[in-house]
C-alpha cells in the first residue's frame, strides 16, 4: 500500500514523540511491504515563531493533499499567562480542524492491565475497563462568535449547534456501538442547555433507527462523577466539544497517563492522528515525555485511515509487549518501579521498536 504522510510535530515535546509514531509507521512499511512516504509541516507556537501565522498556507496544503497527518502537540506557556495576546497557538489546530472537517473525535480509553497500578483509582474499579468516546470537534462553544466589550467589563462565548452537526457524529458513535457491545451513552446538559436539548432530541430520533443500540442519555455532571465511580458502566460515550475535551482528560487517568491515549479525528477529508495531550513545555527537550500516545495515534492511524488492522494490532501488541517487560516512562512508573526500569522518551521509543521487528 502507498501512502503520504504528514508529519506534524507542533510545538513542546511534540518533536520528541512523533518522532517514534514516525519510526514505527516506518518499520510497519518495511515488515509489511507498503510504502509510506513522509513530508513535514509547522503548526502553532513554533509556526508563529517563523511565520507569525499559527497555521501557515503551506501547512495546510500539505495536509489536504496528504494521506494521514500524524500530529503532535500545541501550546506554549507565554501565552496562557497572557490573555490578551490576539494570535494563538491552538488557534492552528482549531482551523485545521475546522478546516479539514474533522468533526468526530475518536478517543479509545485503552487499558493496558500492566498499568492498573499506574492510576490513582484503585485496579478493582478499572480492571475490564473499554470505553471508546465520541467528541464532537468542529462546533459548539469552540466555534461560535466571541465578544469582549470596549470596557472589558463584558465577554461571551456563543454555544451553539445545528442539527446536522449532532447527526453525524451521533451516526458514527451508533454505528461504532454495534461493532461493539451494542451500548451508547450520549452526554450533554440538557436540563440546562438549550444546545443540549436540540443535541438530545437529535440522539433519541437516530436511537429508533439503531433500535439495537441500548441508548443512555446522561448530565455531564453525572457522567464525570460515575467515570470514576464505574468507568465499566461506559462503553461508546457521545458527547459534544468542550463535554469531550473535559471528560476524555479525566478519562485519561483510567488509562494510568495522558501520555497513554490517542485520538483520532475524522471527517470529511483526510484523518488526524494525535495524542490527548498536551506539548507539556516543563519536560519539553529532556527526554522525559512518554512516546506511547504518539505510537498508539500511529496504530489509530493504520486502522481508521488505511485499513490495515492487523499491522495496527502489532502496534498495538509491541506496546503491550513492552509494558509487560516493565518498562515505564516516569509519568507511568509507581513507587515500586525500580529505577533502571523507568526510560526516557528515546529508550521507550526504541523498546517498542524492538518489540515491533
Ligand atoms: C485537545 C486540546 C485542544 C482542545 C486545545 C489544545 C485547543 O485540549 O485536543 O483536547 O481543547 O480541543
Ligand atoms: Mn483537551
Amino acid at each position: 500500500m502507498k501512502k503520504n504522510i504528514l508529519i506534524i510535530p507542533g510545538d513542546g515535546i511534540g518533536q520528541e514523540v512523533t518522532t517514534w509514531g514516525k519510526e514505527v509507521l516506518n518499520t510497519i512499511a518495511q515488515k509489511y511491504n507498503h510504502e509510506f512516504t513522509f513530508d513535514e509541516a509547522i503548526m502553532g507556537h513554533t509556526a508563529i515563531e517563523a511565520t507569525g501565522n499559527p497555521l501557515p498556507d503551506e501547512t495546510l496544503e500539505k495536509a489536504k493533499a496528504s494521506d494521514a497527518i500524524l500530529f503532535g502537540a500545541i501550546g506554549h506557556a507565554k501565552y496562557d499567562n497572557d490573555p490578551s495576546a490576539k494570535v494563538r497557538p491552538e488557534q492552528g489546530l482549531l482551523k485545521i480542524r475546522k478546516e479539514l472537517g474533522l468533526y468526530a473525535n475518536l478517543r479509545p480509553i485503552l487499558l493496558f492491565d500492566e498499568l492498573l497500578d499506574a492510576s490513582s483509582l484503585k485496579p478493582e474499579v478499572l480492571k475490564g475497563t473499554d470505553i471508546l468516546f465520541f467528541r464532537e470537534l468542529t462546533g459548539d462553544v469552540y466555534f461560535g462568535e466571541k465578544n469582549r466589550n470596549e470596557d472589558n467589563t463584558f465577554a461571551s462565548d456563543l454555544m451553539n449547534y445545528h442539527r446536522y452537526e449532532v447527526e453525524r457524529i451521533a451516526r458514527k458513535a451508533f454505528e461504532a456501538a454495534r461493532t461493539r457491545s451494542k451500548k451508547l451513552c450520549s452526554v450533554d446538559k440538557a436540563n440546562v442547555l438549550e444546545t443540549s436539548r436540540l443535541w438530545r432530541e437529535v440522539v433519541q430520533e437516530l436511537a429508533k433507527e439503531y433500535s439495537d443500540v441500548e441508548t443512555e442519555h446522561m448530565f455531564i455532571d453525572n457522567a464525570a462523577m460515575q467515570l470514576v465511580k464505574n468507568p465499566k458502566k461506559f462503553d461508546v460515550v457521545l458527547t459534544a466539544n468542550l463535554f469531550g475535551d473535559i471528560l476524555t482528560d479525566e478519562a485519561s487517568q483510567i488509562a494510568g497517563s495522558m501520555g497513554m491515549l490517542a485520538s483520532a479525528s475524522v471527517g470529511d477529508g483526510t484523518g488526524f492522528f494525535e495524542p490527548i495531550h498536551g506539548s507539556a513545555h516543563d519536560i519539553a527537550g529532556q527526554n522525559k515525555a512518554n512516546p506511547l500516545a504518539s505510537i498508539l495515534s500511529a496504530a489509530l492511524m493504520l486502522d481508521i485511515a488505511f485499513g490495515l488492522q492487523e499491522e495496527a494490532k502489532e502496534v498495538t501488541n509491541a506496546v503491550a509487549a513492552t509494558l509487560k517487560a516493565g518498562w515505564r516512562t516516569g509519568d507511568i512508573a509507581n513507587a515500586e518501579t525500580a529505577a533502571d526500569k523507568i526510560l526516557g522518551t528515546k529508550e521507550m521509543g526504541a523498546k517498542v521498536l524492538e518489540f515491533l521487528k
